[in-house]
């Protein structure tokens, strides 16, 4: 089981439907496991897709995010910056059940969902690189890691699958997302297609011993 995180620096490139699409997939092909999706774009549109779509996805997006403790990665960041070097293990309270919101959904998959307050958190998290332990800019690339540890623990189980959206950007939250990964999927559109009106979406999964490698066009 892996963590992949889904990005490329081009925005429009299909990162959110594929992470939609993936885990859902993954997540009804393998109904015994809990699938996780961790949205780290404050576009929120993999959220969106994930908890109805276009009108009621919305929605349910701004229902969550005005409930009070704010079950969004922003209000894990919030969290975070509050105790940025000391895991405050409360992760698990950020997690929801997508089925709950969208019953076409399989029952076993599970969101951190986006959160547009995450790109005004950015200057906050960048500056708790610098301050505190020597260590600090290791511990606070650690925090999306933390949050994976928490959700597993309280799921009893040391092990899972999760699919990261990211954002195009490389901010700081996109390099969260990349510490906490060990795959990395890319997708890209082709410019022939484009030619031709059809988005191609190249998934390459890359291990460090590059044995395996998936694509679809
Ligand atoms: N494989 C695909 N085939 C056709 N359209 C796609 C495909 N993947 C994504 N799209 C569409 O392309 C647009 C951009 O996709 P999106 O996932 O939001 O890109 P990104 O997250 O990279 O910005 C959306 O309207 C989406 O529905
Ligand atoms: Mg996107």
């Amino acid at each position: 089981m892996a963590i992949y995180a889904i990005w490329n620096n081009k925005g429009g490139v299909g990162k959110s439907y594929l992470t939609f699409q993936i885990a859902s997939e993954y997540a009804k092909t393998h109904p015994n496991q809990r699938v996780l999706v961790i949205d780290l774009c404050p576009q929120a549109n993999a959220s969106s897709m994930l908890l109805g779509g276009i009108v009621k996805g919305e929605e349910n997006l701004v229902a969550i995010a005005s409930e009070p403790g704010r079950r969004t990665i922003a209000g894990y960041i919030d969290e975070r910056i509050r105790s940025p070097y000391v895991s405050p293990k409360v992760g698990a309270r950020f997690v929801l059940n997508v089925n709950v919101y969208n019953d076409q959904v399989p029952q076993n998959l599970y969101l951190v969902v986006g959160d547009e307050a995450l790109e005004v958190q950015t200057s906050r998290v960048s500056n708790a690189t610098n301050p505190g332990p020597t260590d600090a800019w290791r511990v606070v690339h650690s925090w999306i890691s933390d949050l994976i540890a928490d959700i597993r623990h309280s799921w009893n189980v040391t092990d899972s699958t999760v699919f990261i959206d990211c954002n195009p950007s490389f901010s700081i939250y996109t390099e969260l997302a990349m510490s906490a990964s060990d795959r990395f999927n890319y997708p890209l559109l082709c410019g022939w297609l484009v030619q031709t009106s059809s988005t191609c979406c190249v998934g390459a999964s890359l291990r460090s011993d590059a044995t395996e490698g998936s694509g679809t066009v």
